[in-house]
């Protein structure tokens, strides 16, 4: 089998290398053509490109990790978020769709207005805040026209290697007596890495069954705040040996009222993960275990 990476350096792209590596040659790509092998076009405002890439490699699954993820910039760089975050998918589904090859692509909780409190199903109405939001649901949509497809709408993702919000905590807890952190927006931190597995593991299955192609929600089990995620990294961290100026006792709670930031981001992330565990036979870990587990690796212990 052949794979098709895109957005090898993020944080879902660098762990896809390794999960996909056990199913067949995976020819995993940078934004930067000259990182890539004979110069293949990885770059997502080419969008022919693009097109003559997935051409000349002839996939038989192509696996999506590029994007626009930057929520707040986005909001003053529409066109080039809607580039990544859509166009781009929809150029990929409609080579795939000529290759009869699979697509598999990530979205987000952010398509949700965040309204209530109860976990978000696959069939609720969305209702985007942002234009990050905004443009991955127009990417959901183009994926979706192609018919062997797989999205996994996933949230708060953080991994060892890139930026995110676990590490910044560590980082501002190191230079300052105190930390102020949003406590009203409750989702799940989901780690780079489970969602790796639960891709190659979904990619077996659909490909042994195309009926499961479709849209899924894949979080870690378990919720939480941004402030309780913090304390948690924090808390962690120190039983760690990380030395640190600010501990858990000096995160204090603030409302997203009183943080106003460029996009507006839902209080309510939770997804329910209840079709992705039946569909494809998987069980989801609490997302303390993947935190900690982070933790324990760039602590070095
Ligand atoms: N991060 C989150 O909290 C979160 C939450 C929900 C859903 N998701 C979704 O999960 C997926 C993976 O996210 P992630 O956290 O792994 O993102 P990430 O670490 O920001 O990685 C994004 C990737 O896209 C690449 N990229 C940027 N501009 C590009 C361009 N013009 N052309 C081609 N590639 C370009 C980046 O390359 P460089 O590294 O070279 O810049 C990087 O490899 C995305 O679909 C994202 O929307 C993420």
């Amino acid at each position: 089998m052949k794979i098709l990476l895109f957005g090898r350096g993020g944080q879902v792209g660098w762990e896809l290398q390794r999960s996909l590596s056990v199913l067949g040659e995976v020819v995993a790509l940078d934004f930067d053509a000259t990182q890539n092998p004979h110069n293949l076009c990885g770059s997502f405002t080419d969008l022919a490109g693009l097109a003559s890439t997935v051409q000349a490699i002839k996939p038989d699954v192509i696996v999506n990790a590029a994007a626009h993820t930057a929520v707040d910039k986005a909001e003053s760089e529409p066109d080039l978020a809607r580039s990544l975050n859509a166009l781009a998918p929809g150029v990929l589904a409609t080579e795939a769709t000529k290759l009869g090859a699979w697509l598999v692509h990530y979205s987000t909780d952010y398509v949700f207005d965040g309204s209530g409190t109860a976990p978000w199903k696959e069939t609720d109405a969305t209702g985007p805040l942002s234009v990050y939001g905004q443009t991955k649901l127009e990417g959901e949509q183009a994926v979706a026209s192609t018919p062997k497809h797989l999205i996994l709408r996933t949230s708060w993702v953080y991994a060892a290697r890139g930026g995110n919000f676990a590490k910044t905590m560590l980082r501002l807890a190191s230079e300052r007596e105190t930390l102020t952190v949003i406590d009203d927006q409750f989702g799940a931190p989901t780690s780079a890495e489970l969602l790796a597995d639960v891709t190659a593991h979904s990619i077996r299955a659909a490909i042994a069954n195309p009926s499961l192609a479709g849209l899924y929600h894949c979080v870690a089990a378990g919720e939480t705040s941004w402030h309780g995620y913090a304390r948690f990294v924090l808390e962690t961290a120190q039983a760690l040996g990380t030395p640190l100026k600010a501990g858990p006792a000096q995160v204090s709670p603030t409302s997203t009222a009183s943080y106003p930031t460029p996009a507006q981001r839902p209080l309510n992330s939770r997804l329910d993960t209840s079709k992705l565990q039946k569909a494809f036979g998987l069980t989801l870990p609490h997302w303390q275990t993947g935190v900690s587990r982070m933790l324990t690796e760039i602590s070095g212990k």
